[in-house]
């Protein structure tokens, strides 16, 4: 080979990785960060499970934070609708805490897809976006519960066969803030009503 052919060889193999990275990219798109409102639709949409705190109703812990994992689903996917439901059993030790107080907080973070790994961000890092709710979880019937169903089977499949003398009702985490780490500069908020306007996906036009 001639070294005047080297070059040209360097740069398609690079240009061959970069197709490959932005490739990958392509499936997990964040909003830029200074959109925080979009950002916080666009975790909430693609995370499958999200962390709960409840204030614990059980001994020796009572009254303190209880954190516990729960599969959730804002929507089927490209389906988002910003509000994170839950399929949930009164057997269950933090829905129990529910019972007594419906106050609650979520977390959900890009460490749990892809993103923040291929990134090389780490999951404390505020580059590896994530949120935390404030609100409360509600019990949800009629149209509104038949969305859950939608929502929640078409992402966790498996919910189909749970054992069906267990009860298991729809709920959902009813929003009073958002709290928003996506970027340096300490923590984000944003309302409720901001955070159901956003669009959380590319806008096609
Ligand atoms: C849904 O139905 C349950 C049980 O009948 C009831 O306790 C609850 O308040 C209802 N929730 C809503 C949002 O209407
Ligand atoms: C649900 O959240 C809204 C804010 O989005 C709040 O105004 C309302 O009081 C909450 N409902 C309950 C029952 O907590």
């Amino acid at each position: 080979m001639s070294s005047a052919l080297r070059p040209t060889l360097l740069f398609l193999l690079l240009g061959l990785s970069w197709a490959g990275l932005g490739s990958s990219s392509c499936r997990v798109q964040i909003p830029p960060h200074d959109q925080v409102a979009r950002v916080a639709r666009f975790i909430a949409h693609q995370c499958d499970w999200a962390s709960m705190a409840t204030i614990s109703s059980h001994k020796p812990v009572v009254g303190q934070p209880f954190s516990n994992v729960f599969s959730v689903s804002d929507g089927p996917h490209g389906t988002s609708s910003g509000v994170p439901y839950m399929y949930l059993t009164h057997m269950e030790v933090s829905v129990q805490d529910l019972q007594v107080n419906p106050q609650a907080s979520l977390s959900m973070s890009l460490a749990q897809t892809d993103y923040c790994k291929q990134q090389g961000f780490d999951p404390q890092s505020p580059l590896c976006a994530h949120i935390i709710l404030s609100g409360s979880v509600l019990q949800v019937n009629g149209t509104e519960a038949d969305f859950a169903k939608k929502a929640l089977f078409s992402r966790h499949p498996e919910m189909i066969d749970w054992p069906t003398d267990h009860n298991w009702f729809f709920a959902k985490f009813n929003i009073t803030q958002v709290w928003v780490l996506d970027y340096f500069g300490g923590v984000k908020v944003v309302s409720p009503d901001e955070y159901f306007q956003a669009a959380p996906h590319r806008k096609h036009h």
